[in-house]
């Protein structure tokens, strides 16, 4: 096992307060259940932007309550990596808009597209940074809009996002606390199973692409659960791994919350008993790069999470994309 160089000093999340449950369909013309959304997926409810609310606005409140807890200043930030695919704006980067919304003006900031494992991606983009020098302070945030991007008319995908963001302020690692393993995997092959055909610089936004809807997300869902369980549990024995530890050494595991049959299946595969797994896809749906940062910061506000807690964290999104981490607090 090697030495951790970076380590958590704070959490925060910032989630829209407008939540719509499985009911509220129906009023909007979506022939869907509550039966049937919760017997497939786990999920009751979601929170949804309203008035305004962005990928900007959401993860700087989440940021500032990372930074509080952190005790650390705007501009003591070296850099801000933001992982979404729901950027504000394409050009530039949403990750400058909330540098200039905290005021951290020394630091460099960009986005990391990934999709749902995009956290892990930054967080292990950050240790990176931090390890070799770079940076000192990395503010390493998930935040999605997944509203904005899911058809509304499509009752297969609208009922399982949500919106919200999560923020980590990772720092240099002082008495064996932090990130012990870290795994990225990728295979682009299997793109087109969960994707937004058009919309982007091979087929820009026109009439057309709004009348196909082809700029919305489409996902081939159950080729994509097949493969989110096969590649979360890889990852999560490549995690185990690195680290040099078993299932039964992780006080927590706290998975990518897209569903719960997914989440009990990873679990199941690495020997965690579930009541050591947190669960908050009934609240939030998934949502996306979000998820995670968000359970975590919900985990260490109930003392799920506690000083010398060791947590695996696992993810798997579009891409396909994969990913896996252990930290110990
Ligand atoms: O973040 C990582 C990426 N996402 C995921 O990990 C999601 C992975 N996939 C899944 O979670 C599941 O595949 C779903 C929850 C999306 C769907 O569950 P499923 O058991 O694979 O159902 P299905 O897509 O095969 O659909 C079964 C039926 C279909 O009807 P027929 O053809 O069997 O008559 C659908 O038309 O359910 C119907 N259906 C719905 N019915 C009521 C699809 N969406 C709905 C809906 N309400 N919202």
């Amino acid at each position: 096992m090697k030495r951790p160089v970076a380590a958590v000093a704070g959490t925060g999340r910032g989630v829209p307060a407008h939540v719509m449950t499985n009911h509220d369909f129906a009023a909007i013309g979506i022939e869907t259940s509550h039966d049937w959304i919760f017997e497939r997926s786990g999920i009751v409810e979601r929170h949804i932007a309203k008035n305004g609310e962005t990928t900007c606005s959401m993860a700087s409140e989440a940021s500032r309550k990372a930074m509080d807890a952190a005790g650390v200043h705007p501009g003591e930030i070296d850099v801000i990596i933001l992982a979404t695919a729901t950027p504000d704006r394409l050009l530039p980067s949403t990750a400058v808009d909330i540098q200039a919304e905290l005021g951290a003006t020394r630091a460099a900031a960009f986005d990391i597209g990934a999709a749902c494992s995009g956290w892990l991606y930054a967080m292990t983009t950050a240790e990176g940074l931090i390890m070799s020098g770079t940076a000192e302070t990395a503010l390493v945030i998930g935040a999605e809009k997944m509203s904005a991007i899911v058809d509304w008319k499509d009752r297969s995908t609208c009922v399982l996002f949500g919106d919200g963001a999560g923020a980590v302020v990772l720092q240099r690692s002082k008495g064996g606390k932090g990130i012990l393993s870290a795994y990225m995997r990728s295979d682009g092959k299997l793109a087109d199973l969960l994707y937004r055909p058009e919309g982007g610089a091979t087929t820009p936004m026109s009439a057309d692409v709004l009348e196909k809807r082809s700029h919305l997300v489409r996902m081939a869902g159950r080729e994509v659960f097949k493969h989110a369980v096969r590649s979360m549990s890889d990852a999560a024995d490549r995690a185990l791994d690195g680290a040099r530890l078993t299932g039964t050494d992780i006080d927590l595991l706290i998975p990518h919350q897209a569903n719960m049959r997914i989440i009990e299946a990873t679990a199941k595969h690495s020997g965690i008993p579930m009541e050591k797994v947190f669960v908050n896809v009934d609240r939030y749906g998934n949502t996306s790069s979000a998820s995670i940062p968000i359970a975590l910061n919900e985990a260490i506000e109930s003392g799920r999470v506690k000083d010398g807690s060791t947590v695996m964290m696992v993810a798997f999104g579009a891409g396909f994309t994969w990913a896996s981490m252990v930290i110990r607090f």
